[in-house]
């Protein structure tokens, strides 16, 4: 220990730990494996939770929208009400079976009660004043399908919280949101296409064909989603408000709950995704395919290693184990999320080895190829919020007694429902090293979580570090962070719809958002990397809150 304890000093360049990220570090275990001073201290992490919220809130809510310059992407938007919602989930889980109370903290029933109020009004205001529907609904195939996901998880909260006060709060809204959840997942319904590359979604109706893994993935998560939480509409309005004047529309046709139809799409797609190679040499999932000139299959792969692309399948795996009780779907997710941990270092061997870039961060700690050198796009600063999200939705405990879906989901027996909560009491350090890593690159004066993760563990600020730039993957055009590229082959219009100006508008605020003289240091400090921190800092106090209903499983108590 003595002798980890000067290693550890001597790599730090500094006789006495005394940087943010080291407090608390004592030199036990692997530097790169610290799970921070609190592991296991549920109360601790659930007021970082209500912190890194309050923080988001204070910062960047004017009421009815997050405010930001130039203002924060719709589809982004959507993601962020997305985490603040099952941030409520979260509270909620903590109350009912913590009542709670956690020895050596603040956190308390009423407080948390008080918290889900005010944020599910504001919830509630986003839906009908903040978020901007029209534009999102003339956008690509990705987008809509983040709005389906966020008022599906709405419906979840309402529903998880009522069940456990015996209330019925929120009842009034969940037709509504069905109704937007519908609407959405309408656009891409009937979208995949085996016209090319035997199946999947293209990415933007604007654009070349590019079926890429972010729309597929989306895909299996909202169908599965749609499937097994969505309560069924009859409100055949199409229009996604009042004030959508674009197209005429035919009615909204009627969307039954359990649609057997929803189920099948979320099957075909997943076995469509994974027997088109998405992934590179490494595991890691890649971009996305385009076709060439005159042929049919998946047959140039952009190479490009994006984070959220590792993750937002997972819920969609989680789902299907729910709904078809098949454990393959499991397996595949526990194979995705074991690739992802190595690809950030953790299990190196080895200080040195650990620094070294790793396919997808270094330290353990999860990046993005443009988070170092601080010249991400607006798109990207969300990315590793989008990843955990998912992931966290995938290690909620299996149910043993009461199906999720009365007469429509599955039971795990004792055995899956244990190895699902070893697996997923496994990843708890590693969730926990990245949030107490992302909580560490906040700036003391405005209290924002950075892009960088990476940068506390190397005693780095958010400026960029061409020391730690790692090259692009060979073969990749990455697109999330060029969308000037969108004009070019192979992405270019192809005369269909109104693809110009889309491409334009990307463009200008691109554009925008590069010439703003901002500091450099504060450029990568926004409403959505504070949202992106507080999705794994969430995920960090889920997988201590886990363990009780893990315990239940496995036997034995603790908090
Ligand atoms: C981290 O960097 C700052 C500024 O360069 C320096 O003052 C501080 O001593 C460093 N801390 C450690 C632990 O190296
Ligand atoms: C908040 O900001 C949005 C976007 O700029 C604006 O449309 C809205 O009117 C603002 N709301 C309030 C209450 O100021
Ligand atoms: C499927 O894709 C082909 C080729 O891009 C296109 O011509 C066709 O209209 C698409 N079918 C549907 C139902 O969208
Ligand atoms: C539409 O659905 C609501 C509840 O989802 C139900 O109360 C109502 O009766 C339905 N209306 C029709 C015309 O089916
Ligand atoms: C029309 O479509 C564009 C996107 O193509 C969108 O930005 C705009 O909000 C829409 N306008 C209306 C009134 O629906
Ligand atoms: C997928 O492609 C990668 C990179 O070309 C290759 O290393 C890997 O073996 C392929 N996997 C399968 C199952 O074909
Ligand atoms: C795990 O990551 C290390 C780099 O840290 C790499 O050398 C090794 O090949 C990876 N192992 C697997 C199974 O991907
Ligand atoms: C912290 O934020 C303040 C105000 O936004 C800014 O002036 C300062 O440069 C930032 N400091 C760092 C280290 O990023
Ligand atoms: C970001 O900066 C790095 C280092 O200068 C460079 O290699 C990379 O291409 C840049 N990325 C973008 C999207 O501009």
């Amino acid at each position: 220990m003595l002798r980890q304890y000067a290693f550890t000093a001597a790599l730090l360049g500094t006789s006495t730990v005394t940087g943010t990220y080291w407090s608390g570090w004592h030199g036990r275990g692997n530097p790169w494996q610290w799970p921070g001073p609190y592991p296991s201290a549920g109360g601790w992490w659930l007021e970082q939770s209500q912190d890194v919220l309050s923080t988001l809130y204070n910062t960047y809510w004017n009421g009815t929208y997050w405010v930001e310059d130039p203002s924060i992407l719709q589809w982004a938007a959507a993601v962020v009400n997305t985490f603040v919602i099952d941030t409520q989930r979260t509270f909620t889980t903590a109350i009912s079976q913590y009542n709670g109370n956690f020895r050596g903290s603040q956190v308390n029933a009423q407080q948390l009660q008080a918290d889900i109020r005010k944020y599910y009004s504001d919830i509630e205001t986003f839906y009908t004043s903040g978020e901007d529907v029209n534009q999102i609904f003339d956008a690509a195939y990705d987008d809509a399908q983040w709005v389906v996901l966020e008022w599906l998880e709405a419906i979840k909260f309402i529903n998880q919280y009522d069940a456990y006060s015996k209330s019925s709060f929120g009842q009034q809204d969940i037709a509504e949101f069905a109704h937007r959840a519908h609407i959405f997942y309408n656009i891409v319904q009937d979208q995949f296409n085996t016209s090319l590359c035997e199946g999947g979604l293209t990415w933007n109706p604007a654009l070349a064909p590019y079926k890429n893994a972010i729309t597929n993935e989306l895909f299996v998560s909202s169908s599965i989603g749609m499937y097994l939480y969505f309560p069924g509409d009859n409100n055949s309005d199409p229009y996604p408000s009042t004030t959508y004047s674009n197209r005429t529309l035919p009615p909204l046709p009627y969307l039954a709950p359990h649609d057997p139809l929803l189920l099948n799409n979320a099957k075909e797609e997943w076995a469509w995704f994974k027997s088109h190679n998405f992934t590179n040499a490494q595991g890691l999932i890649v971009d996305g395919f385009h076709i060439s000139d005159g042929q049919t299959t998946c047959d140039q792969r952009n190479e490009m290693v994006y984070t959220y692309n590792q993750g937002v399948m997972l819920s969609g795996l989680r789902g299907l184990w729910e709904a078809t009780g098949d454990t393959s779907y499991l397996q595949d997710g526990y194979s995705l999320i074991n690739t992802v941990i190595n690809a950030t270092g953790w299990n190196a061997h080895g200080y040195g080895q650990a620094g070294q870039w790793a396919g997808l961060g270094r330290n353990g700690i999860m990046e993005d190829y443009c988070d170092a050198p601080a010249n991400c796009s607006q798109d990207n600063l969300i990315f590793k919020g989008a990843y955990f999200e998912h992931f966290d939705l995938f290690c909620e405990p299996l149910p043993t007694q009461t199906p999720l879906v009365k007469g429509l989901t599955h039971l795990a027996d004792r055995n899956l429902a244990n190895s699902h909560s070893q697996n997923c009491r496994s990843y708890a350090p590693w969730i926990q090293h990245n949030a107490y890593a992302a909580l560490n690159t906040r700036n003391t004066t405005s209290d924002i979580i950075g892009e960088w993760w990476g940068a506390s563990y190397v005693n780095r600020t958010q400026t960029p570090a061409p020391k730690y730039t790692h090259p692009k993957p060979l073969g990749s055009v990455d697109i999330a962070n060029k969308p000037w590229l969108l004009s070019q082959p192979p992405w270019r219009c192809d005369g269909q719809g109104d693809c110009e100006s889309y491409v334009g508008k990307v463009l200008i605020g691109e554009r925008r958002r590069r010439s703003r003289k901002r500091q450099a240091s504060e450029q990568v400090r926004t409403v959505e990397t504070q949202a992106q921190g507080l999705s794994v800092v969430r995920a960090a106090t889920n997988s201590v809150l886990n363990r009780r209903a893990y315990a239940d499983v496995v036997g034995g108590g603790g908090r």
